[in-house]
Protein backbone atom coordinates (compact mmCIF):
# COMPACT_ATOMS: atom_id res chain seq x y z
CA UNK A 1 0.00 0.00 0.00
CA UNK A 2 1.49 3.78 -1.19
CA UNK A 3 1.30 5.54 2.02
CA UNK A 4 0.56 9.07 -0.77
CA UNK A 5 -2.77 10.75 1.42
CA UNK A 6 -4.91 12.74 -0.19
CA UNK A 7 -6.77 14.97 2.88
CA UNK A 8 -6.43 18.48 2.18
CA UNK A 9 -4.19 19.89 4.97
CA UNK A 10 -5.29 21.61 7.75
CA UNK A 11 -4.64 25.35 6.70
CA UNK A 12 -5.87 28.29 8.40
CA UNK A 13 -7.94 28.78 11.48
CA UNK A 14 -10.46 26.12 12.40
CA UNK A 15 -13.64 27.58 14.47
CA UNK A 16 -15.47 25.04 16.99
CA UNK A 17 -18.65 26.36 17.39
CA UNK A 18 -21.31 25.28 20.44
CA UNK A 19 -24.45 26.04 20.54
CA UNK A 20 -24.59 26.03 24.17
CA UNK A 21 -21.96 27.55 26.70
CA UNK A 22 -22.70 26.15 29.82
CA UNK A 23 -20.41 23.48 31.93
CA UNK A 24 -19.10 21.15 28.98
CA UNK A 25 -18.08 24.01 26.61
CA UNK A 26 -16.97 26.70 29.09
CA UNK A 27 -14.95 23.42 30.27
CA UNK A 28 -13.80 22.48 26.51
CA UNK A 29 -12.72 26.03 25.62
CA UNK A 30 -10.72 26.47 29.26
CA UNK A 31 -8.61 23.29 28.59
CA UNK A 32 -7.59 23.81 25.05
CA UNK A 33 -6.37 27.39 26.03
CA UNK A 34 -4.69 25.92 29.33
CA UNK A 35 -3.05 23.27 26.84
CA UNK A 36 -1.76 25.84 24.54
CA UNK A 37 -0.76 27.75 27.16
CA UNK A 38 1.24 24.84 28.52
CA UNK A 39 -0.41 24.70 31.57
CA UNK A 40 -1.82 21.19 31.69
CA UNK A 41 -1.51 18.03 28.91
CA UNK A 42 -4.61 17.18 26.76
CA UNK A 43 -5.86 14.16 29.12
CA UNK A 44 -8.39 12.46 27.59
CA UNK A 45 -7.85 13.45 24.03
CA UNK A 46 -6.77 10.45 21.71
CA UNK A 47 -6.54 13.19 19.01
CA UNK A 48 -3.84 14.46 20.86
CA UNK A 49 -2.27 11.99 23.05
CA UNK A 50 -3.09 8.76 21.50
CA UNK A 51 -0.82 6.46 19.69
CA UNK A 52 -1.66 4.54 16.03
CA UNK A 53 0.18 1.14 15.19
CA UNK A 54 1.01 1.40 11.65
CA UNK A 55 2.10 -2.08 9.81
CA UNK A 56 2.98 -5.37 11.30
CA UNK A 57 3.74 -5.75 14.76
CA UNK A 58 7.55 -6.71 13.66
CA UNK A 59 7.60 -3.01 12.40
CA UNK A 60 7.02 -1.10 16.38
CA UNK A 61 5.66 1.55 14.15
CA UNK A 62 3.26 3.88 16.56
CA UNK A 63 2.92 7.49 16.28
CA UNK A 64 0.43 9.90 17.72
CA UNK A 65 -2.53 10.17 15.87
CA UNK A 66 -1.61 13.94 15.45
CA UNK A 67 1.01 13.22 13.41
CA UNK A 68 -0.50 10.52 11.33
CA UNK A 69 -3.58 12.19 9.95
CA UNK A 70 -3.53 15.94 8.65
CA UNK A 71 -4.89 17.70 12.01
CA UNK A 72 -6.06 21.01 12.55
CA UNK A 73 -3.33 22.73 15.07
CA UNK A 74 -4.59 23.65 18.27
CA UNK A 75 -2.47 26.41 17.98
CA UNK A 76 -4.99 27.51 14.72
CA UNK A 77 -8.55 26.90 16.81
CA UNK A 78 -10.61 29.58 17.79
CA UNK A 79 -14.03 29.37 19.80
CA UNK A 80 -18.03 30.32 19.68
CA UNK A 81 -20.92 30.00 20.46
CA UNK A 82 -24.74 30.72 21.36
CA UNK A 83 -26.41 31.19 24.78
CA UNK A 84 -29.56 32.39 25.85
CA UNK A 85 -27.98 33.48 29.02
CA UNK A 86 -25.63 36.27 28.32
CA UNK A 87 -22.85 35.76 30.67
CA UNK A 88 -19.09 35.52 28.65
CA UNK A 89 -16.95 32.27 28.91
CA UNK A 90 -15.33 33.31 32.10
CA UNK A 91 -19.06 34.15 33.64
CA UNK A 92 -20.25 30.92 32.64
CA UNK A 93 -16.99 28.87 34.05
CA UNK A 94 -17.32 30.61 37.17
CA UNK A 95 -21.10 29.64 37.31
CA UNK A 96 -21.09 26.00 35.55
CA UNK A 97 -18.46 25.66 39.20
CA UNK A 98 -16.42 22.46 36.99
CA UNK A 99 -13.29 24.28 37.61
CA UNK A 100 -11.22 26.33 40.57
CA UNK A 101 -11.25 29.99 40.58
CA UNK A 102 -7.43 29.38 40.05
CA UNK A 103 -7.66 27.67 36.85
CA UNK A 104 -9.73 30.25 35.58
CA UNK A 105 -7.85 33.22 36.72
CA UNK A 106 -4.87 32.44 33.96
CA UNK A 107 -6.80 32.49 30.90
CA UNK A 108 -9.43 34.64 32.00
CA UNK A 109 -8.98 37.26 29.41
CA UNK A 110 -9.30 34.73 26.78
CA UNK A 111 -12.60 33.49 28.53
CA UNK A 112 -14.04 36.83 28.98
CA UNK A 113 -13.81 37.55 24.87
CA UNK A 114 -15.68 34.59 23.99
CA UNK A 115 -19.37 36.08 24.12
CA UNK A 116 -22.44 33.88 23.82
CA UNK A 117 -24.46 34.97 20.26
CA UNK A 118 -28.27 34.99 20.65
CA UNK A 119 -29.93 31.92 20.87
CA UNK A 120 -32.13 30.05 18.88
CA UNK A 121 -34.21 28.98 21.94
CA UNK A 122 -37.28 27.92 22.83
CA UNK A 123 -38.79 27.54 26.49
CA UNK A 124 -41.00 24.74 25.36
CA UNK A 125 -38.11 22.27 24.36
CA UNK A 126 -36.05 22.91 27.59
CA UNK A 127 -39.14 24.23 30.62
CA UNK A 128 -36.05 24.51 33.49
CA UNK A 129 -34.60 27.15 32.24
CA UNK A 130 -35.24 30.97 30.72
CA UNK A 131 -32.86 34.47 29.40
CA UNK A 132 -32.56 36.84 27.82
CA UNK A 133 -30.34 36.63 24.95
CA UNK A 134 -32.96 34.97 22.71
CA UNK A 135 -33.53 35.68 18.48
CA UNK A 136 -36.74 36.78 17.40
CA UNK A 137 -38.03 36.21 13.77
CA UNK A 138 -40.86 35.90 11.76
CA UNK A 139 -40.94 32.64 11.55
CA UNK A 140 -38.16 29.17 11.89
CA UNK A 141 -36.86 29.81 8.68
CA UNK A 142 -36.04 33.34 9.21
CA UNK A 143 -34.09 32.17 12.65
CA UNK A 144 -32.38 29.48 10.70
CA UNK A 145 -31.21 32.51 8.48
CA UNK A 146 -29.96 34.18 11.11
CA UNK A 147 -27.56 31.59 12.59
CA UNK A 148 -26.35 31.08 8.90
CA UNK A 149 -25.58 35.12 8.96
CA UNK A 150 -23.97 34.64 12.23
CA UNK A 151 -22.10 32.04 11.32
CA UNK A 152 -20.53 33.49 8.43
CA UNK A 153 -19.90 36.78 10.52
CA UNK A 154 -17.73 34.70 12.81
CA UNK A 155 -16.06 33.25 9.79
CA UNK A 156 -15.04 36.71 8.69
CA UNK A 157 -14.38 38.34 12.11
CA UNK A 158 -11.98 35.53 13.27
CA UNK A 159 -10.76 34.72 10.00
CA UNK A 160 -11.39 31.33 9.70
CA UNK A 161 -10.80 28.66 6.56
CA UNK A 162 -13.21 26.18 8.28
CA UNK A 163 -15.64 25.74 10.95
CA UNK A 164 -17.17 22.78 12.63
CA UNK A 165 -20.23 22.88 15.03
CA UNK A 166 -20.59 20.44 18.09
CA UNK A 167 -24.13 20.80 20.36
CA UNK A 168 -23.69 21.44 23.68
CA UNK A 169 -26.98 22.95 24.58
CA UNK A 170 -29.46 21.72 27.19
CA UNK A 171 -31.04 18.28 26.27
CA UNK A 172 -34.36 19.12 24.06
CA UNK A 173 -37.88 17.50 25.45
CA UNK A 174 -37.90 14.05 23.92
CA UNK A 175 -39.84 13.66 20.41
CA UNK A 176 -40.76 10.99 17.58
CA UNK A 177 -40.19 11.79 14.16
CA UNK A 178 -42.96 13.15 12.70
CA UNK A 179 -43.97 14.13 8.97
CA UNK A 180 -42.29 17.52 9.14
CA UNK A 181 -38.69 15.59 9.88
CA UNK A 182 -38.71 13.51 6.98
CA UNK A 183 -37.39 14.94 3.67
CA UNK A 184 -35.75 17.94 2.89
CA UNK A 185 -39.17 19.13 1.39
CA UNK A 186 -41.52 18.83 4.56
CA UNK A 187 -38.85 20.09 6.80
CA UNK A 188 -38.42 23.79 4.90
CA UNK A 189 -42.06 23.81 4.39
CA UNK A 190 -42.34 23.52 8.25
CA UNK A 191 -39.67 26.01 9.11
CA UNK A 192 -41.75 28.64 7.14
CA UNK A 193 -44.90 27.17 8.59
CA UNK A 194 -43.57 27.53 11.90
CA UNK A 195 -44.27 23.43 12.51
CA UNK A 196 -44.36 23.25 16.23
CA UNK A 197 -42.42 19.73 16.08
CA UNK A 198 -39.06 21.44 14.81
CA UNK A 199 -36.77 22.33 17.82
CA UNK A 200 -34.30 24.84 18.33
CA UNK A 201 -31.35 22.19 17.89
CA UNK A 202 -32.77 21.44 14.53
CA UNK A 203 -32.55 24.85 13.25
CA UNK A 204 -28.95 24.98 13.81
CA UNK A 205 -28.17 22.07 12.40
CA UNK A 206 -30.36 23.02 9.05
CA UNK A 207 -28.66 26.16 9.32
CA UNK A 208 -25.03 24.36 9.65
CA UNK A 209 -25.50 21.88 6.87
CA UNK A 210 -26.79 24.53 4.67
CA UNK A 211 -23.52 26.13 4.97
CA UNK A 212 -21.35 23.25 4.41
CA UNK A 213 -20.39 22.66 7.77
CA UNK A 214 -19.92 19.71 9.73
CA UNK A 215 -22.48 18.95 12.95
CA UNK A 216 -22.22 16.68 15.75
CA UNK A 217 -24.82 15.99 18.24
CA UNK A 218 -23.73 15.89 22.12
CA UNK A 219 -27.12 15.97 23.31
CA UNK A 220 -29.48 12.43 23.35
CA UNK A 221 -32.39 14.48 21.50
CA UNK A 222 -33.25 14.41 18.17
CA UNK A 223 -31.40 17.01 16.20
CA UNK A 224 -28.94 15.59 13.19
CA UNK A 225 -30.70 11.98 13.24
CA UNK A 226 -33.94 12.96 11.42
CA UNK A 227 -34.41 11.92 7.95
CA UNK A 228 -34.66 15.79 6.61
CA UNK A 229 -31.25 17.15 7.74
CA UNK A 230 -29.76 13.52 6.65
CA UNK A 231 -30.52 13.87 3.06
CA UNK A 232 -29.34 17.36 3.62
CA UNK A 233 -25.69 16.44 4.53
CA UNK A 234 -25.95 13.84 1.84
CA UNK A 235 -26.70 16.56 -0.60
CA UNK A 236 -24.48 18.95 0.82
CA UNK A 237 -21.66 16.70 1.15
CA UNK A 238 -21.05 17.34 4.81
CA UNK A 239 -20.81 15.23 8.07
CA UNK A 240 -22.96 14.71 10.78
CA UNK A 241 -22.49 12.72 13.80
CA UNK A 242 -24.48 12.19 17.17
CA UNK A 243 -25.80 11.77 19.60
CA UNK A 244 -24.79 12.12 23.65
CA UNK A 245 -21.39 12.69 24.04
CA UNK A 246 -20.42 9.18 26.08
CA UNK A 247 -19.13 9.92 29.77
CA UNK A 248 -19.70 9.00 33.39
CA UNK A 249 -21.82 5.67 33.96
CA UNK A 250 -22.55 4.83 30.57
CA UNK A 251 -19.21 5.44 29.44
CA UNK A 252 -18.01 1.86 32.60
CA UNK A 253 -21.37 0.33 31.07
CA UNK A 254 -19.38 0.17 27.78
CA UNK A 255 -16.68 -0.55 29.20
CA UNK A 256 -17.81 -3.20 31.72
CA UNK A 257 -20.31 -5.04 29.50
CA UNK A 258 -18.30 -6.55 26.77
CA UNK A 259 -16.11 -7.88 29.54
CA UNK A 260 -18.57 -9.78 31.00
CA UNK A 261 -19.87 -10.77 27.63
CA UNK A 262 -17.06 -12.08 26.38
CA UNK A 263 -15.87 -14.21 29.69
CA UNK A 264 -20.00 -15.20 29.07
CA UNK A 265 -21.13 -14.44 32.27
CA UNK A 266 -24.57 -13.59 32.61
CA UNK A 267 -26.75 -10.99 34.02
CA UNK A 268 -30.23 -10.87 35.72
CA UNK A 269 -29.77 -6.86 36.90
CA UNK A 270 -28.48 -3.64 36.88
CA UNK A 271 -29.70 -0.44 38.45
CA UNK A 272 -28.06 2.78 37.84
CA UNK A 273 -28.35 6.03 39.90
CA UNK A 274 -26.86 9.13 39.60
CA UNK A 275 -27.22 12.41 42.00
CA UNK A 276 -26.05 15.66 39.94
CA UNK A 277 -26.90 19.64 40.82
CA UNK A 278 -25.43 21.11 37.61
CA UNK A 279 -27.42 22.99 35.61
CA UNK A 280 -27.86 19.68 33.31
CA UNK A 281 -28.81 18.09 36.42
CA UNK A 282 -31.88 20.84 36.37
CA UNK A 283 -33.32 20.25 33.42
CA UNK A 284 -32.98 16.55 33.33
CA UNK A 285 -35.35 16.75 36.13
CA UNK A 286 -38.37 17.42 34.02
CA UNK A 287 -39.59 14.52 32.52
CA UNK A 288 -39.66 15.41 29.24
CA UNK A 289 -35.79 16.02 28.72
CA UNK A 290 -35.26 12.99 31.40
CA UNK A 291 -36.98 10.61 29.00
CA UNK A 292 -34.42 11.71 25.77
CA UNK A 293 -31.78 10.74 28.10
CA UNK A 294 -32.94 7.82 29.55
CA UNK A 295 -33.86 6.27 26.08
CA UNK A 296 -30.09 7.33 25.12
CA UNK A 297 -28.74 5.30 28.46
CA UNK A 298 -31.23 2.37 28.44
CA UNK A 299 -30.17 1.43 24.99
CA UNK A 300 -26.67 0.12 25.33
CA UNK A 301 -26.38 -2.68 26.93
CA UNK A 302 -29.21 -4.35 24.60
CA UNK A 303 -27.08 -3.81 21.69
CA UNK A 304 -23.91 -5.33 23.46
CA UNK A 305 -25.30 -7.94 25.43
CA UNK A 306 -27.68 -9.12 22.03
CA UNK A 307 -30.35 -11.11 24.44
CA UNK A 308 -31.53 -12.62 21.69
CA UNK A 309 -28.66 -14.41 20.54
CA UNK A 310 -27.74 -14.79 24.66
CA UNK A 311 -30.91 -15.99 25.59
CA UNK A 312 -29.64 -17.93 28.90
CA UNK A 313 -27.26 -15.21 29.82
CA UNK A 314 -29.69 -12.22 29.48
CA UNK A 315 -32.96 -12.29 28.15
CA UNK A 316 -33.90 -11.60 31.83
CA UNK A 317 -32.04 -8.62 32.58
CA UNK A 318 -33.58 -6.01 33.97
CA UNK A 319 -31.97 -2.42 33.32
CA UNK A 320 -32.97 0.76 35.30
CA UNK A 321 -31.35 4.03 35.13
CA UNK A 322 -32.02 6.67 37.67
CA UNK A 323 -31.05 10.90 37.43
CA UNK A 324 -31.50 12.92 40.47
CA UNK A 325 -31.17 16.12 40.67
CA UNK A 326 -29.38 17.31 43.92
CA UNK A 327 -27.85 20.71 43.86
CA UNK A 328 -25.12 20.36 46.69
CA UNK A 329 -23.13 18.23 44.29
CA UNK A 330 -23.13 20.85 41.68
CA UNK A 331 -21.50 18.79 38.32
CA UNK A 332 -19.38 16.51 41.09
CA UNK A 333 -22.04 13.81 40.26
CA UNK A 334 -21.92 10.64 42.16
CA UNK A 335 -23.28 7.32 40.56
CA UNK A 336 -23.85 4.02 42.10
CA UNK A 337 -24.39 0.75 40.30
CA UNK A 338 -25.62 -2.56 41.29
CA UNK A 339 -24.87 -5.19 38.93
CA UNK A 340 -26.12 -8.56 39.85
CA UNK A 341 -24.19 -11.63 37.42
CA UNK A 342 -23.62 -15.32 37.65
CA UNK A 343 -21.51 -17.27 36.76
CA UNK A 344 -20.88 -21.32 36.48
CA UNK A 345 -24.06 -23.28 37.57
CA UNK A 346 -25.83 -20.14 37.78
CA UNK A 347 -24.18 -18.99 41.11
CA UNK A 348 -25.09 -15.14 41.31
CA UNK A 349 -22.32 -12.42 42.73
CA UNK A 350 -22.75 -8.64 42.92
CA UNK A 351 -20.38 -5.91 41.75
CA UNK A 352 -21.26 -2.13 43.32
CA UNK A 353 -19.76 0.71 41.60
CA UNK A 354 -19.69 4.18 43.17
CA UNK A 355 -18.01 6.49 40.75
CA UNK A 356 -17.10 10.09 41.99
CA UNK A 357 -17.30 11.46 38.51
CA UNK A 358 -17.03 14.82 36.95
CA UNK A 359 -18.69 14.34 33.69
CA UNK A 360 -17.73 17.93 32.33
CA UNK A 361 -14.14 16.98 32.55
CA UNK A 362 -14.58 13.25 30.26
CA UNK A 363 -17.06 15.52 28.31
CA UNK A 364 -14.66 18.01 27.02
CA UNK A 365 -12.08 15.90 25.44
CA UNK A 366 -14.76 14.65 23.38
CA UNK A 367 -15.53 17.94 22.05
CA UNK A 368 -11.98 18.53 21.15
CA UNK A 369 -11.71 15.55 19.26
CA UNK A 370 -15.03 15.45 17.96
CA UNK A 371 -13.93 18.68 16.43
CA UNK A 372 -11.00 17.76 15.14
CA UNK A 373 -12.17 14.75 13.83
CA UNK A 374 -15.19 16.11 11.70
CA UNK A 375 -13.03 18.65 10.31
CA UNK A 376 -10.58 15.73 9.15
CA UNK A 377 -13.64 14.25 7.53
CA UNK A 378 -14.94 17.14 5.95
CA UNK A 379 -11.31 17.85 4.44
CA UNK A 380 -11.39 14.42 3.20
CA UNK A 381 -14.67 14.73 1.26
CA UNK A 382 -16.82 12.45 3.64
CA UNK A 383 -20.39 13.17 4.16
CA UNK A 384 -23.78 12.14 6.19
CA UNK A 385 -23.38 10.30 9.54
CA UNK A 386 -19.80 9.26 10.16
CA UNK A 387 -20.45 6.01 12.28
CA UNK A 388 -16.53 5.40 13.03
CA UNK A 389 -17.34 7.80 16.08
CA UNK A 390 -19.37 6.14 17.32
CA UNK A 391 -16.84 6.10 20.19
CA UNK A 392 -17.90 9.50 21.63
CA UNK A 393 -21.60 8.55 21.86
CA UNK A 394 -23.92 7.09 24.13
CA UNK A 395 -26.06 6.42 21.12
CA UNK A 396 -24.51 6.19 17.71
CA UNK A 397 -26.19 7.49 14.87
CA UNK A 398 -26.09 4.81 12.34
CA UNK A 399 -26.30 4.81 8.47
CA UNK A 400 -29.52 3.15 7.01
CA UNK A 401 -30.91 2.83 11.40
CA UNK A 402 -28.31 -0.80 11.15
CA UNK A 403 -27.60 -1.64 14.64
CA UNK A 404 -25.76 0.50 16.41
CA UNK A 405 -22.13 -0.51 18.03
CA UNK A 406 -21.80 0.44 21.87
CA UNK A 407 -18.85 -1.88 22.55
CA UNK A 408 -15.94 1.23 22.86
CA UNK A 409 -13.27 -1.45 21.89
CA UNK A 410 -14.87 -2.29 18.96
CA UNK A 411 -15.27 1.30 18.40
CA UNK A 412 -11.54 1.91 18.60
CA UNK A 413 -10.84 -0.30 16.41
CA UNK A 414 -13.06 0.99 13.83
CA UNK A 415 -11.84 4.43 14.39
CA UNK A 416 -8.73 3.69 14.26
CA UNK A 417 -8.88 1.42 11.04
CA UNK A 418 -10.59 4.19 9.19
CA UNK A 419 -8.08 6.26 10.00
CA UNK A 420 -5.39 3.60 8.73
CA UNK A 421 -7.41 3.18 5.50
CA UNK A 422 -7.44 7.01 4.85
CA UNK A 423 -4.00 6.99 4.99
CA UNK A 424 -3.76 4.48 2.87
CA UNK A 425 -1.89 1.82 5.48
CA UNK A 426 -3.74 -1.46 5.74
CA UNK A 427 -6.25 -2.14 8.95
CA UNK A 428 -5.43 -4.25 12.26
CA UNK A 429 -7.03 -7.55 12.37
CA UNK A 430 -4.58 -9.40 14.97
CA UNK A 431 -4.02 -12.30 12.89
CA UNK A 432 -0.79 -13.82 12.75
CA UNK A 433 2.24 -10.84 12.56
CA UNK A 434 -0.78 -8.28 12.34
N1 LIG B 1 -21.57 16.69 30.96
C1 LIG B 1 -21.52 15.56 30.31
O1 LIG B 1 -20.69 14.75 30.56
C2 LIG B 1 -22.49 15.27 29.24
C3 LIG B 1 -22.53 13.98 28.73
C4 LIG B 1 -23.40 13.69 27.70
C5 LIG B 1 -24.21 14.66 27.21
N2 LIG B 1 -24.20 15.90 27.74
C6 LIG B 1 -25.11 16.87 27.20
O2 LIG B 1 -24.41 18.01 26.82
C7 LIG B 1 -25.26 19.14 26.96
C8 LIG B 1 -24.53 20.20 27.75
O3 LIG B 1 -24.30 19.76 29.07
P1 LIG B 1 -23.82 20.80 30.18
O4 LIG B 1 -23.47 20.02 31.37
O5 LIG B 1 -22.84 21.74 29.60
O6 LIG B 1 -25.18 21.57 30.45
P2 LIG B 1 -25.35 23.11 30.91
O7 LIG B 1 -26.76 23.20 31.37
O8 LIG B 1 -24.27 23.54 31.81
O9 LIG B 1 -25.16 23.91 29.53
C9 LIG B 1 -26.09 23.89 28.52
C10 LIG B 1 -26.17 25.30 27.98
O10 LIG B 1 -26.99 25.27 26.81
C11 LIG B 1 -27.74 26.46 26.79
N3 LIG B 1 -28.84 26.27 25.87
C12 LIG B 1 -30.03 25.67 26.07
N4 LIG B 1 -30.79 25.72 24.96
C13 LIG B 1 -30.05 26.36 24.03
C14 LIG B 1 -30.27 26.74 22.69
N5 LIG B 1 -31.42 26.44 22.10
N6 LIG B 1 -29.30 27.40 22.02
C15 LIG B 1 -28.11 27.70 22.62
N7 LIG B 1 -27.85 27.37 23.90
C16 LIG B 1 -28.80 26.71 24.60
C17 LIG B 1 -28.11 26.68 28.26
O11 LIG B 1 -28.44 28.03 28.52
C18 LIG B 1 -26.81 26.29 28.95
O12 LIG B 1 -25.94 27.38 29.16
C19 LIG B 1 -26.53 18.63 27.63
O13 LIG B 1 -27.51 18.37 26.66
C20 LIG B 1 -26.10 17.34 28.24
O14 LIG B 1 -27.15 16.42 28.41
C21 LIG B 1 -23.34 16.23 28.75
Amino acid sequence: MSNENTIEEANGKLGILTPGMGAVATTTYAGIISIKKGISPPIGSLTQMGHIRIGDRSEDRQPLIKDFVPLANLDDIVFGGWDPIDDNAYEAAMRAGVLEPHHLQPIREEMEAIKPMSAVFDQRWVKNLDGPNVKKGVNKLDLAEQIMHDIEQFKTENNCSRLVIVWCGSTEAHQEIQEVHQSIETFEAGLKNDDPAISPSQIYAYAAITKGIPFANGAPNLSVDIPAIIQLAEKNNVPIAGKDFKTGQTLLKTILAPGFKSRLLGLNGWFSTNILGNRDGEVLDDPDSFKSKEVSKLGVLETILQPDKYPDLYKDLYHKVRINYYPPRRDNKEGWDNIDIFGWMQYPMQIKIDFLCRDSILAAPIVLDLALFMDLANRNGQKGVQEWLSFYFKSPQTIDNLTPENDLFIQQTKLKNTLRLWMNEKPVTHIDNN
